[in-house]
């Protein structure tokens, strides 16, 4: 098929283009490397642009008359949703509203959008269902709410335009060949941190918030490997392509680490006693953040290679060594 990415440079978005190389797909990777980096783009053909340059878009789209999307690039850092909420809702809504009327106008029928676990803000139940009430806490959750009622209005007004909303939970790990993984200047994310302090390039790890209603005190993510997630994006393609209907789906393991066992995995796989401290709160984390992974895994038949936090981190660790 004929596949566009948008935001194929990053790092979710670099594992995704990997697979479809793998898979034969014809790849047209659109970025504006503003946290991408070409150096990721492992397979198909590279166009540096900005959705918010709608013509640009929209000629590149029509030549390569593409059938289907996946819609990786936007804005992700919650903090930084907080201090310039409008800079996210002109990344995440008003640049994903421009590419929807490109692909309303081009009638590309097939839309892939990574939308996010933000969505549920500090969730009703845990582990949380697709059903679980939407009530996002900060500019960055409300802006991926906004992006999947744009697209299932669209469901509704166009009937051959077809959708899935992938709703990730923590992605972590790089690619187990070694071609993609993370790079990230100002890295917020634990794994992450946890394996720039093993390298030394920060002082230490800060846990934040010890005294959450968890049985260590830490709070507790639902780590899903970038690979797994990569390909819930292509049995989602095949499941539209073969009918399915419209609609989000949680991708998450169904399994939950606290911040403490992932801080002691990251310390025995990279074999580093690093300085843990413990601070307060960071404002605006859910004590537990869980899928239930039950529609996916049994509306898409996933059988996820790499659930298993130790593979996850070695990975992840291999590509910062070498990074
Ligand atoms: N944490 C620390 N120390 C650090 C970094 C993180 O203790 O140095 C803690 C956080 O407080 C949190 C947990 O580790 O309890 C996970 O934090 P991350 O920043 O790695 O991930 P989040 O769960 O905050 O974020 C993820 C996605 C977001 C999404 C959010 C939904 O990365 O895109 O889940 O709540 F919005």
């Amino acid at each position: 098929m004929k596949i566009f990415v948008t935001g194929g440079a990053g790092y979710i978005g670099s594992h995704m283009v990997k697979l479809l190389g793998k898979m034969g797909h014809e790849v047209i990777v659109y970025d504006n490397l503003s946290t991408g980096h070409q150096e990721l783009v492992s397979y198909g053909k590279l166009v540096v642009g900005d959705l918010a340059d709608k013509e640009f878009l929209k000629d590149i789209l029509a030549h390569f008359r593409a059938e289907a999307i996946i819609h990786f690039a936007a804005s992700i850092v919650v903090s930084e949703s907080v201090a310039e909420p409008l800079l996210y809702y002109r990344n995440n809504v008003s640049n994903t509203l421009n590419l929807l009327e490109v692909v309303k106008e081009l009638g590309i029928p097939y839309f892939i959008f990574s939308s996010s676990a933000a969505v549920y803000g500090i969730p009703e139940e845990v582990p949380v269902k697709e059903t679980t009430p939407l009530k996002p806490i900060n500019p960055y959750g409300y802006t991926k709410v906004v992006d999947e009622k744009m697209l299932e209005d669209m469901t509704f007004a166009y009937p051959h335009f077809h959708y899935v909303a992938l709703r990730y939970f923590n992605v972590a790990g790089a690619d187990p060949e070694g071609k993609t993984g993370q790079i990230s200047k100002n890295p917020t994310h634990l794994i992450l941190r946890a394996l720039k302090a093993a390298k030394g390039e920060l002082e230490g790890l800060e846990i934040y918030g010890t005294d959450y209603p968890t049985p260590d005190g830490t709070c507790i993510r639902d780590f899903i490997h970038v690979m797994d997630l990569a390909e819930t994006h292509l049995l989602a393609l095949e499941y539209l392509i073969q009918g399915g209907k419209s609609g989000v789906f949680n991708c998450g393991y169904g399994q939950g680490y606290s911040v403490r066992e992932v801080v002691e995995m990251v310390k025995q796989v990279t074999g580093k006693n690093f300085p843990v401290s413990e601070a307060p709160r960071r404002p605006g984390d859910p004590p537990v953040l869980v899928a239930d992974n039950s529609k996916i895994v049994q509306t898409f038949n996933w059988h996820p290679q790499f659930n298993d936090l130790e593979f996850i981190i070695k990975t992840a660790w291999e590509w910062e060594k070498r990074h």
